[in-house]
């Protein structure tokens, strides 16, 4: 990228940038890359290098957030502490974790660090005054306490706590923190005795009532000569990664370490190298399905024959045509956790599948002689060596949906069936909703769970939290 020297710019437009970047409390050099994302997003106020600024006096209003957010955004209150300093390195600290970060300085704060530093970290202009006119035409101070994610005050001192357990608003850092409805993370710092003197004792007793969350204070030696004790504030690095937790909570991964093996989609039975026998299935229920057992953590494979979908995204996906090629690639996929069994397999082919394109003759239509394809819930679920922990069947019903299920768990062994009525009217069959019912044993009995009308999205997400709970109750032993 190409530096740009502001010292080799026309003084016309050096005293306007001077002007703008003194008015809106920013760098010379900060205040260009401002001028230029405005530029490229087209939203500027006109680039008059000439024209005289607008008045000081003028109100600016606070930057709205805008192009490509960032994933998350922090207010951070600076106290007035010692551990003031350490908040720069805060800053960065977030930053480096793509969380954008405003920061409030309380007047005790800007006497350990200035809001230019602040500023120039954060690369956003400071906030330090409740009644400051350019920020408080639209109630400023109400946007940094509710325009973010969440709210760090560090350092927190013993008299930003005690305002805050008792509900005191009389400065910009204090007002932002009864105004909030963003969870609040304290990183308190003060020296030992004033930690454990019983008034902040019962401030922070009440702020943890009050649901505010605490990081710190860690034990150490204080900035007064041969002090040491509970008080100093945590180190950034510990800030920011308790900030990113809360900001980022772990995804939850309980199929991970599980191997998942899905069949979806129709399967083309060939009458001859041009036509074939298919079904109506559309495989989004199984791609669903992957994807979402994908999300919880597992390995997934999905086998899946000819349909109009993309392969989901972490997923491997072996493509078939036939149900002899789809068992093939299920039985080759073996070992597996859990087997989910979704496609629509054609129950025959043509047995006697022509080498060459049928031709219409006089003799009339040619007979189609049908053979039964291989099961293949039947055959992997009665496997001895290879049997998966879980084997899960789908049943495509139109009519005695229940009835057909509970002796389709029976007949082919597996251990879940999830039924759901295909019938025309329903619009199963290639659509985007879904009405199924788990039949599954419990306590020797056939149980079914009826599921209300969901996308076929919800369907797969209730059906993999459903394996997770099976999973963690019987502790599924990896497949061998
Ligand atoms: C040199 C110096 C260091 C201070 N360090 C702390 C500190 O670490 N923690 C604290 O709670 N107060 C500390 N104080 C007292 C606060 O600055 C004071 O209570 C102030 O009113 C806090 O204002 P604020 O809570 O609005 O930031 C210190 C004061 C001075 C003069």
């Amino acid at each position: 990228m190409a530096s740009l020297t502001i010292r080799k710019l026309d003084e016309g437009i050096k005293t306007y940038l001077r002007l703008r970047s003194a008015r809106n409390r920013r760098s010379v050099e900060e205040e260009v890359r401002v001028i230029l994302g405005e530029l490229i997003e087209g939203r500027e106020e006109p680039l008059t290098p000439f024209a005289a600024p607008p008045a000081a006096s003028s109100s600016t209003p606070m930057p709205q957030r805008s192009g490509a957010l960032p994933e998350a955004s922090v207010t951070l209150i600076i106290g007035g502490g010692i551990a003031a300093y350490k908040s720069l390195d805060l800053i960065r600290r977030l930053k480096e974790r793509r969380i954008e970060v405003r920061c409030v300085l309380t007047k005790a704060a800007q006497q350990f660090v200035t809001p230019l530093a602040v500023s120039a970290l954060s690369h956003e202009r400071v906030y330090t005054d409740l009644f400051d006119p350019q920020s408080e035409f639209d109630a400023g101070h109400i946007r940094l306490a509710r325009e973010c994610d969440l709210i760090v005050v560090a350092p927190a001192t013993a008299d930003l706590m005690a305002k805050m357990a008792n509900g005191h608003a009389d400065d910009l850092a204090s007002a932002i923190l009864l105004a909030t409805n963003r969870k609040v993370l304290l990183a308190p710092a003060m020296n030992p005795l004033m930690w454990n003197n019983a008034a902040t004792r019962r401030n922070v007793a009440q702020l943890q009532r009050d649901g505010v969350m605490l990081i710190g204070p860690n034990s150490g030696e204080m900035a007064e000569a041969g002090e040491a004790g509970i008080g100093r504030m945590s180190e950034a690095i510990e800030i920011a990664a308790a900030a990113e937790r809360l900001l980022r909570p772990p995804v939850p991964r309980p199929l991970a370490g599980k191997r998942v093996l899905i069949t979806a989609g129709p399967t083309h039975e060939p009458i001859d190298p041009v036509r074939y026998i298919a079904n109506r299935s559309s495989g989004k229920q199984g791609f669903a399905i992957a994807a979402a057992a994908q999300a919880a953590g597992a390995e997934v494979i999905l086998v899946s024959g000819p349909v109009d979908l993309g392969d989901p995204h972490g997923v491997t996906v072996k493509h078939v045509e036939s149900a002899r090629q789809m068992l093939e690639q299920v039985q080759a996929v073996l070992p597996a956790d859990i087997a989910i069994f979704a496609a629509a397999v054609a129950d025959w082919r043509v047995a006697n599948e022509g080498e060459q394109k049928l031709k219409k003759t006089s003799a009339g239509m040619p007979p189609l002689q049908l053979v039964e394809n291989p099961d293949i819930l039947a055959t992997i679920a009665k496997l001895t060596d290879k049997r998966p922990p879980l084997v899960i069947g789908f049943a495509a019903e139109t009519e005695h949906l229940i009835d057909n299920a509970k002796s389709k768990l029976a007949r082919k062994g597996c251990d879940w069936i999830v039924a759901n009525d295909v019938s025309p009217a329903t619009g199963v069959m290639g659509g985007d909703r879904n009405t199924v019912h788990l039949i599954s044993r419990k306590d020797g009995e056939i149980a079914v769970d009826s599921w209300p009308v969901m996308t076929k999205e919800q369907v797969a997400i209730e059906l993999v939290a459903h394996i997770a709970k099976s999973v963690t109750d019987k502790s599924l032993e990896p497949a061998s």
